[in-house]
C-alpha cells in the first residue's frame, strides 16, 4: 500500500500491574479503507483501540497520526486529532435523553451559557433522519432503549462528530441482521467518504462483507494483516485460533 497512514501502531505494549495486555502490536490504517480488528476473547482488541483513541498510554512503542509520532494524554486529545470513538460499553448516560447524548462533548449554546434545547433536538434528529436511523423521539432517555437502539444512538453521535478516524468497537454485537447490515451500510459509507475506520468485531461474515483489511490479534500480539480479498476465512479463524502463524500464512499478508 503507498500513501501514509492515517493511524499507525507500532511495536506497542501496555500492561496492567501484572497483566501484559498487548505485548507487540503492528497496526495501519490508511484514509478511504475499513480495517477490521479480530481475534478472541482478551486478544487485546479493545486495549488497541483504546491506545488509538488516547485512553491508554502505551508502556513503549510508537503511535503514528499522518505520518507524525505522538503521543495522547487523553481522549480529548485524540478527538483534537480527528479520532471519533464508538466503545465497547458505549459510554453513554442512561438518565440523559437520545438529544442531549449525542450532544455530549459538544453541546449547542445560546448566548454562551445557556444550553440550546432546541438547536440539539433538530441537530440530533437531522443525524438520525441522515443515517435514516428509527429511534422514535428525540426526547426518549437512554434507558428506555434496547441494547441495538443504544448501539445506533452511540454510532450516530460518532457520526455526527464528523471526523477523519472512526473507531468502533464491536458495534454490531448487540444488533439483529437487519441493523448489522445497516451499520454496514454507514461504514461504506464513511469509507466512501475518504474517512479511516478502524473496526472490532467477532462477526466475520459482517467482516467480509465490509473490510477492505484484517488485522488478526492473538494474546496481545498482532499476528498479521491481511487484504480482505488475499486471504479467506479459513485462514483468518486459523490465525485467531492459533493453527496458522503469520509465517505460515500463505496468502497476501501485509
Ligand atoms: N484496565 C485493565 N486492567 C487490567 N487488565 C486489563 C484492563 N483492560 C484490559 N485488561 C486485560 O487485558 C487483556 C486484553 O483485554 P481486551 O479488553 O483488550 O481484550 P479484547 O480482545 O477486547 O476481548 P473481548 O473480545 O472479550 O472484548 C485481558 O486479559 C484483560 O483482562
Ligand atoms: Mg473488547
Amino acid at each position: 500500500m503507498s500513501g501514509t497512514p492515517a493511524l499507525e501502531l507500532k511495536a506497542i505494549c501496555k500492561s496492567f500491574g501484572q497483566v501484559r495486555a498487548l505485548t507487540n502490536v503492528d497496526i495501519a490504517a490508511f484514509p478511504g479503507e475499513a480495517h477490521f480488528i479480530v481475534g478472541d476473547n482478551g486478544a487485546g482488541k479493545s486495549t488497541t483501540l483504546k491506545v488509538l483513541a488516547g485512553i491508554h498510554q502505551p508502556d513503549a512503542g510508537e503511535l503514528r497520526i499522518n505520518g507524525v509520532e505522538t503521543s495522547m494524554r487523553d481522549a480529548s486529545q485524540a478527538h483534537r486529532h480527528g479520532i471519533a470513538v464508538v466503545h465497547q460499553d458505549l459510554a453513554l448516560v442512561e438518565c440523559l435523553d437520545i438529544a442531549t447524548n449525542m450532544a455530549l462533548g459538544a453541546i449547542p449554546r445560546k448566548r454562551r451559557f445557556i444550553l440550546d434545547r432546541r438547536r440539539m433536538e433538530r441537530e440530533a434528529t437531522e443525524v438520525l433522519s441522515e443515517l435514516k436511523i428509527r429511534v422514535g423521539s428525540v426526547r426518549t432517555q437512554i434507558g428506555l432503549l434496547s441494547g441495538g437502539e443504544r448501539q445506533i444512538v452511540a454510532i450516530a453521535r460518532a457520526v455526527r462528530m464528523n471526523l477523519p478516524i472512526i473507531l468502533l468497537d464491536e458495534p454490531t454485537a448487540a444488533l439483529g441482521v437487519r441493523e448489522t447490515a445497516h451499520v454496514g451500510e454507514i461504514l461504506d459509507e464513511l469509507r466512501g467518504q475518504g474517512k479511516t475506520v478502524i473496526c472490532i468485531s467477532h462477526d466475520l461474515e459482517f467482516v467480509f462483507a465490509h473490510a477492505d483489511r484484517i488485522t488478526v490479534m492473538r494474546l496481545g500480539n498482532t499476528v498479521a494483516t491481511c487484504l480482505r480479498g488475499a486471504t479467506s476465512r479459513d485462514e483468518i479463524v486459523g490465525m485467531i485460533t492459533g493453527t496458522i502463524t503469520a509465517s505460515t500464512a500463505n496468502a497476501g499478508t501485509q
